[in-house]
């Protein structure tokens, strides 16, 4: 295990990394105002992720820029994708690693709080792998609760909460036109955010990408309910999930093809949930429409559960790295926080565990998940 324990950092730097999420200000302002006012450290915002470390774009992380922030969404210091082992420049990649470590010199950091999902888990490992000088710490963000190590990341229940919303109101309009509604839901590669939201929302159909579903047996589940009266169905699909047919496809498709071109055209591809529509429409020929959820899932204000849960995993970060704790993500585990090695956590992904609770909710409500 790689924790360090020595003297605490005495300035440190906090970025957020990869897609923003809700609670990402809450958790800013919990490690910023309890390391200020607490462990008496100075803190840097670093601009859009790896990319201001690498860049030395900073801003001031004072009373002032840090007040009113608990309930926005976004990030106030903004966030990007950017890898500093693979930094894009031109018309490649560079790894800028010694860069990013040289400007945490330049802006006298000995600390790093880095919020992000399961790439910024690698990224700060990386960049810790170069660095003896630096504490880094880290703090688990993303609407998909993919984060491997953590019970829950924030995010995830703001999410959850717009979907659910979102199911509930394709109700209404569905069982008007006796239509099939597909509404598909954002999560990565994972099902939590499908699951959760299909079974808060009353949905019919649940598939995510963890259970490859049989477009088959989804065609005779609304089928089923259409004779038994019921003139509409509700489908949540995860943008992961994907059928058995279409799994067989792909590995063929990989066999053959490995290129990066082929892998730019898959953004112009057709979208899981506008497949999905199209072939229910066609094998059940009831009239089916897409509702697809995409951005809207991560904007606007954080639940006061997010709140609480970025906050507290913020000034815990603050006290860690004011310990001289490094090389950490402070994790959920049941009702304590507690700091997991990078090593375990990194280049891994939570997926949903097939007896989950979730899902065996859904199976005993006779919920298709088109197995
Ligand atoms: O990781 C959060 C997430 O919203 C995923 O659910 C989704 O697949 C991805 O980000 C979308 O990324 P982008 O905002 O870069 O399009």
């Amino acid at each position: 295990m790689s924790t360090i324990k020595n003297s605490g950092a005495r300035c440190i730097g906090i970025l957020t990394s990869g897609g923003d999420c809700q609670g990402l200000n809450a958790a800013i302002r919990g490690v910023a105002k309890s390391a200020i006012k607490t462990f008496k450290i100075d803190v840097i915002g670093i601009k859009d992720g790896f990319r201001g470390l690498i860049e030395n774009r900073t801003m001031r992380l004072d009373d002032d820029a840090l007040s009113g922030i608990l309930t926005l969404g976004g990030t106030i210091l903004g966030t990007s994708r950017d890898k500093p082992d693979k930094f894009p420049l031109g018309n490649s990649f560079m790894d800028m690693t010694s860069q990013a470590i040289e400007n945490c010199k330049k802006m006298h950091l000995d600390g790093l709080i880095c919020i992000g999902g399961g790439g910024t888990q690698k990224n700060a490992l990386k960049l810790l792998s170069k660095t003896n000088e630096i504490k880094i710490i880290t703090l688990p963000k993303t609407i998909d609760n993919d984060v491997f190590g953590t019970d829950v990341t924030f995010g995830f229940d703001t999410a959850v909460q717009i979907a659910a919303e979102a199911i509930d109101r394709v109700h209404s309009t569905a069982s008007s036109h006796h239509r099939v509604m597909v509404v598909e839901i954002m999560g990565h590669n994972t099902g939590w955010l499908t699951a959760a939201s299909g079974l808060a929302g009353g949905a019919d159909v649940v598939l995510i990408p963890e259970i490859p579903y049989s477009i088959d047996t989804v065609s005779k589940d609304i089928l089923e309910r259409h004779r038994k009266g019921k003139r509409f169905s509700i489908v949540a699909v995860a943008e992961g999930a994907r059928s058995t047919e279409e799994i067989k496809e792909s590995e063929k498709k990989e066999k053959k093809k490995k290129d990066s071109q082929k892998d730019k055209e898959n953004h112009c591809e057709e979208s899981t949930g506008m497949r999905l529509a199209r072939q229910i429409e066609k094998i059940t020929g009831l009239e089916t429409r897409l509702t697809t959820l995409g951005h809207i899932q991560r904007g606007g204000s954080p639940s006061s559960y997010d709140r609480i849960l970025a906050t507290m995993l913020g000034t815990k970060a603050a006290q860690l790295i004011a310990e001289g704790v490094s090389g950490v993500m402070v994790a959920v585990k049941g009702d304590k926080l507690k700091p997991v090695p990078l090593e375990e956590v990194a280049g891994k992904r939570k997926n949903i565990p097939l007896d989950h609770p979730i899902l065996e909710s859904l199976r005993m409500l006779k919920i298709s998940l088109g197995e």
